[in-house]
């Protein structure tokens, strides 16, 4: 079959490689120029284990085809929007991406076309691309719009595709039940558990996952504290505590706090939901609020543990991307412990392994350094904030002969205590006793 893919980003990408290796032909569409042409000369705009081979391979099978054209070419039965939800002056998850593409679809597409909108939707989303169908349709017969949120973990997308946990469609209007369940079935071959349900459901399937997970981070972190406090080891509590498999040990992982485009977004978008309506939802709401009070408490910690005031110290920040495997810093913890540490007057200097120009991008006041030695360079501590498996392999004599202090401040339990002391260092980790 022929898929249209609108939207290029980590998503558009990872889905046109997934349904490429299905054996459909996928034609990807993005307004950025600048991408397209890479995506052309067979590379990936951004970093994701895999991706890189896999648009090159999928693309010299003529399965995977590049464009800044945004119709559907000819004969192509779906159209997978894939644009941003970006936040924007109204708040989390703005669907003005969503609803450009979409009415440019229904425009120029023939009415037994289907768009399926993957990208992350407001629960009042599924309302408002109603209505674009509503207005089409009074102008004359027009494709069907469902919906289908991803699920995938960026540094796992391509993984993510190829086994989902589920498969989730969304029709706007009970009528198009059946074509709601036709696009479930384009992911039949991953024999994944599908639901079909209406759109307003479905939009809130997807927030209330990524709440739920963002809280279970959140309850981690905070027992991560706990355990500073009373000399437990909040690996192991996590573990005894997600052997209940009512709780699970998944996402029960302490560090320096919640990250990327989705979970920290939805986490206030579900709380602006309930507020508008007059919900209240006091659990949902504070585990925001609960993030951010982590990373300030972190940052608390290292002051406390430094042995020297705050201000006027210079820090290593190790890891910037908002988790390891991605180039991709959206709300990564990283960038707000920088920000939170440089409000205390001290000074940050980062480092990571992939994520150098997006956090550059993103903070313009970072200032960098070419690996975690020259990072760690007059530093009076050492801060991992990202769990590279790189930062276990640290040359950490070379660390401690460049540094003006001593201490190595580990929140993702990465890096070789051992080692770290050995070359004469103090290390300390978040919620953990080494
Ligand atoms: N990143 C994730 O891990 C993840 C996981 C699950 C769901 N989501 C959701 O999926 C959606 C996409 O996420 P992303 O991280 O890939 O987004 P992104 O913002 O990184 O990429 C979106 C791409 O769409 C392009 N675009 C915007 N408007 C366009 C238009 N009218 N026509 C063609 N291209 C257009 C942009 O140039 C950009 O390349 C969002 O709603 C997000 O919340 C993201």
């Amino acid at each position: 079959m022929h898929l249209f893919l609108v939207g290029a980003g980590p998503v558009g990408l990872v889905t046109a490689v997934g349904f490429a290796r299905l054996g459909h032909r996928v034609t990807v569409a993005d307004i950025d120029a600048a991408r397209i042409a890479i995506l052309a000369d067979g590379r990936a705009p951004i970093f994701e284990p895999g991706l890189d081979e896999a648009i090159r391979a999928e693309s010299a099978a003529g399965r995977l085809t590049f464009t800044t054209e945004r119709v559907p070419p000819a004969g192509s039965a779906y159209s997978i929007v894939c644009v941003g939800t970006p936040t924007g002056p109204e708040g989390p998850l703005s669907t003005g991406q969503v609803e450009a593409a979409v009415r440019l679809l229904l425009e120029a597409a023939p009415p037994e076309h289907v768009v399926v909108v993957r990208s992350t939707l407001p629960v009042e989303g599924p309302d408002r691309l109603a209505r674009l169908v509503e207005e089409r349709r009074a102008l004359g017969p027009c494709a069907t719009v469902v919906t289908n949120p991803e699920f995938m973990r960026e540094g796992a997308g391509l993984r993510d595709f190829d086994v989902p946990s589920r498969v989730v469609t969304g029709w706007l209007h009970p009528d198009d039940r059946e074509v709601a369940r036709a696009v479930a079935d384009l992911y039949a071959p991953l024999n994944a558990p599908t639901l079909v349900a209406d759109a307003r459901s479905v939009a809130l399937i997807k927030l209330a996952s990524n709440v739920f997970l963002a809280g279970k981070i959140a309850f981690a972190n905070e027992l991560a504290r706990v355990c500073d406090a009373v000399g437990a080891d909040v690996d192991l509590v996590a573990t005894g505590v997600g052997m209940d498999d009512r709780i699970g040990r998944a996402f029960l992982t302490a560090g320096p706090g919640i990250g990327g485009s989705c979970l920290p977004e939805q986490a206030l978008a579900l709380p602006q939901l309930s507020a508008r309506l007059g919900v209240p939802t006091p659990l949902i709401d504070a585990v925001s609020r609960s993030n951010v009070s982590h990373q300030q408490a972190v940052v608390t910690r290292l002051a406390s543990l430094l042995g020297r005031p705050i201000t006027g110290a210079r820090i290593a920040l190790l890891g910037l991307a908002f988790k390891a495997g991605t180039d991709d810093v959206r709300e990564s913890p990283a960038l707000a412990l920088a920000r939170e540490l440089r409000e205390r007057g001290a000074s940050v200097v980062g480092y990571d392994p992939q994520a150098m120009e997006t956090a550059c991008r993103a903070d313009p006041w970072l200032e960098t350094a070419p690996d975690a030695v020259e990072a760690a360079r007059d530093a009076h501590a050492v801060l991992v904030a990202t769990e590279w498996g790189a930062f276990r392999e640290i040359a950490w004599p070379a660390v401690r002969r460049v540094m003006a202090g001593d201490l190595v401040y580990d929140t993702r339990n990465v890096v070789d205590a051992t080692a770290v002391r050995a070359a004469g260092l103090r290390v300390e980790m978040l919620g953990r006793r080494v």
